[in-house]
């Protein structure tokens, strides 16, 4: 059993008290714990006043409440001015004031085009497939009616794969074509969103990497007409339902008729005519029937179905929808830049 209490003890132990150094509101909280608290100090000294005998009662009990006062004093007093530090440190912020908020992100503005795109087809019963960009040259070239050193294959300047010259990274998204046609049965709509390659200098109009959407629709009877009516429909849901489209006469190896789809974009300013070369209109997309050998080569019965195709960049729609003049501006990922695309 502890002593029973006396004066001497008393002054040692504020003198310990005076010695804690109570700094920070964790040291103060350990302070108060250890003294006040439940287990602490002062609930063993007065359990040991109980014992402390009757004509010393009196002197023992003015000698503990005088010590009582004296670390309730330490406490405030190192309490108040922790309060006033931190007042100090908060001082001209109002902590009721609602806080500078989350910042929110924001979608690339290539996102924000390709989502718009495959939406607008999704409407008209097109749905997504995918593709790998590392390819074989059987499905971005051979399947596709490029033959075999046909000049053709140079309108694309291929990255191919060192240790494997049938590999290469894709140069369109129309490889995706053949490889769905192998393996579904038709009719499908199928849309194909994508990153392509191509061995191509860096400039404000060209870029190594860039992206395409490829479409596809195979069943029987699929006409020209239905083409140039899904088209159309396409350039109203994203340009407003007053464009005007044509379709100019083109050349690619994988499509006969082909057609390159032009959107009037009008003479008005100076930079309307270098953009449209002084003639107004401007090419979005290439387009055609699917050739009958293309069809045949991914096991498509050409006696028996039809379809049309079509490819567009998503960095020139993105271009020509927010007037944006330089195509590595997508490439940079400035946030200055990124951040002002909140929809398209
Ligand atoms: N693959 C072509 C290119 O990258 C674009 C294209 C043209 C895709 C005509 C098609 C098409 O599906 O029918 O330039």
């Amino acid at each position: 059993m502890a002593d029973i209490l006396d004066r001497v003890e008393l002054d040692r132990l504020l003198t310990e008290a005076q010695a804690e150094a109570l700094e920070t509101p964790e040291a103060l909280e350990e302070f108060r714990i250890t003294h006040f608290g439940r287990q602490g100090l002062l609930k063993d000294l007065n359990e040991r006043f109980r014992q402390v005998p009757g004509e010393q009662k009196r002197e023992m009990g003015q000698a503990l409440n005088a010590f009582k006062g004296a670390l309730q004093t330490l406490f405030d007093e190192a309490s108040s001015i922790l309060d006033a530090q931190f007042d100090a440190q908060t001082s001209g912020q109002d902590p009721t004031l609602p806080s500078g908020g989350v910042k929110v992100g924001s979608h690339h503005p290539l996102s924000l085009v390709r989502r718009e795109i495959l939406d607008i087809f999704a409407r008209m019963g097109f749905v997504v497939a995918d593709g790998p960009e590392i390819e074989d040259d059987w499905h971005v070239f051979s399947g596709l009616n490029f033959p075999e050193e046909h000049p053709a294959r140079d309108m694309q300047d291929t990255f191919f794969i060192q240790r494997d010259p049938d590999l290469l990274l894709r140069t369109h998204t129309s490889s995706v074509q053949v490889r769905e046609m192998e393996r579904r049965d038709p009719p499908f709509r199928l849309v194909m969103p994508g990153r392509v390659f191509r061995n191509e200098a860096i400039s404000a109009r060209s870029h190594c990497i860039f992206h395409q959407v490829e479409g596809l629709y195979i069943d029987k009877g699929v006409s020209f007409a239905d083409m140039k009516q899904t088209l159309l429909m396409f350039a109203q849901q994203l340009f407003g339902a007053d464009v005007k489209i044509r379709l100019r006469p083109s050349y690619f190896p994988f499509t006969e008729p082909s057609a390159e789809m032009d959107v009037y974009w009008g003479l008005k300013t100076e930079v309307d005519k270098r953009i449209t070369k002084g003639t107004g209109w401007l090419e979005i997309m290439g387009c055609g029937m699917v050739d009958p050998a293309v069809l045949e080569a991914s096991g498509v019965d050409p006696e028996v179905y039809s379809g049309f195709a079509f490819g567009m960049g998503i960095e020139r729609i993105a271009m020509l929808k927010w007037q944006i003049g330089d195509l590595r501006l997508f490439f940079e990922n400035d946030m200055r830049f990124n951040a002002q695309f909140t929809r398209a």
